[in-house]
């Protein structure tokens, strides 16, 4: 194998650099050269690529984002999109892909392996949705940032006696709000997992209120609700005041946390592996702290279950 290509698609996370750099570094040691394309598949459709030296991937480790930029690219969906791809790749003389990304990114590389293409593919978002791994990259970044601004609201609405609608990002999973909810104490976690009852809150809130209890923090993930339609509910129904504060896209960015540098590094040296192995198709992931290769067809067809024992742990938190 002479030369390697990889791409980053999809939302960012932190942890991306890191996981490029680990990939450039492990390719160059086995003497293949190594090309990113940039803008993810977008790059990819226009033949976009430099060429990733050990001083490319210098410096980058400890960044947040994508040095190689992401996009998403509805044109990439299609069959013609594809083969534009598949073309570009034979061009710039790649043997094989690596592609970070989240759920629809590992699509798009499931695409090309359909196509003959060798493909390897990274989790890499913060959403936690894909299965197969027990940690997609960027999650657990997104935790501590999503953490810290809990602990920071919890402050002042303790001061003035408001109740909180947090929400975070998890498009349509509620892992992020659940772990923020038990990690940081929060009163309810409503996730789109798990049915819940507004009026029932409310009137639980109502009666921590009359408890002396002036103050809580709800968590909403954005796949669950409306949060000012929530806390509107909650303001009329209880006697002290609601805020609403959505976290947004501070939640993806910032210095990867040690386990996502950690986890990127292994990644990015395992995917260079598989390919130079032979070993295409499969997406990369952590099983009890091993790095495992899944099919991407297994993956694309799977789904990520809430994990029974943090879903009980909730439940005795009273979450
Ligand atoms: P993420 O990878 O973070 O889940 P998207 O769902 O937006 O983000 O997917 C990123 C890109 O992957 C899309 O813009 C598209 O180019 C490609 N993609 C998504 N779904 C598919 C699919 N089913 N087949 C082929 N390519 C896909
Ligand atoms: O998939 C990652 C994610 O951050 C989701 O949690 C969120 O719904 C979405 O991407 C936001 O997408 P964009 O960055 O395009 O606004």
């Amino acid at each position: 194998m002479k030369r390697l290509a990889i791409l980053t698609s999809g939302g960012d996370c932190s942890g991306m650099n890191a996981c490029i750099r680990s990939a450039v570094r492990t390719a160059l040691r086995m003497n293949i050269e190594m090309i990113g394309f940039r803008k993810g598949y977008l790059g990819l459709m226009k033949g976009d690529f430099i060429t990733l030296d050990t001083k490319a991937v210098s410096g980058i480790l400890h960044h947040g984002g994508t040095f190689l930029q992401s996009a998403r690219s509805p044109e990439f969906r299609t069959p013609e999109g594809q083969k534009v791809a598949l073309d570009r790749l034979h061009e710039a003389g790649a043997e094989g892909l690596v592609v970070l990304g989240g759920d629809g990114s590992l699509s798009g590389a499931l695409a090309l392996h359909r196509l003959g293409f060798p493909v390897v593919g990274i989790p890499a978002s913060i959403d936690n949705d894909i299965p197969f791994t027990d940690m997609a990259l960027g999650v657990d970044t997104a935790l501590n940032n999503i953490i810290y601004a809990v602990d920071c609201i919890k402050d002042t609405a303790s001061s003035h006696a408001r109740a909180f609608v947090i929400e975070v990002m998890g498009r349509n999973s509620g892992y992020l709000a659940s772990i923020a909810a038990i990690a940081t104490g929060a009163e309810y976690a409503l996730v789109p997992e798990r049915e819940f009852d507004l009026a029932d809150i409310c009137q639980q809130l109502r009666g921590r209120y009359e408890e002396g209890r002036d103050n809580a923090i709800i968590i909403l993930a954005e796949g669950a609700g409306q949060a000012h339609q929530i806390a509107d509910s909650i303001k009329d129904a209880i006697g002290f005041e609601t805020r609403v504060t959505v976290l947004g896209h501070y939640q993806r960015g910032g210095a990867p946390t040690v386990f996502d540098r950690l986890l990127a590094s292994r990644f990015g040296k395992k995917a260079v592996e598989l390919l130079d192995d032979g070993t295409c198709g499969v997406m990369t992931g952590l099983s009890c702290n091993n790095i495992v290769a899944t099919p991407l067809e297994e993956v694309i067809k799977g789904e990520k279950r809430p994990q029974d024992d943090l879903l009980r742990l909730a439940e005795v938190l009273g979450i």
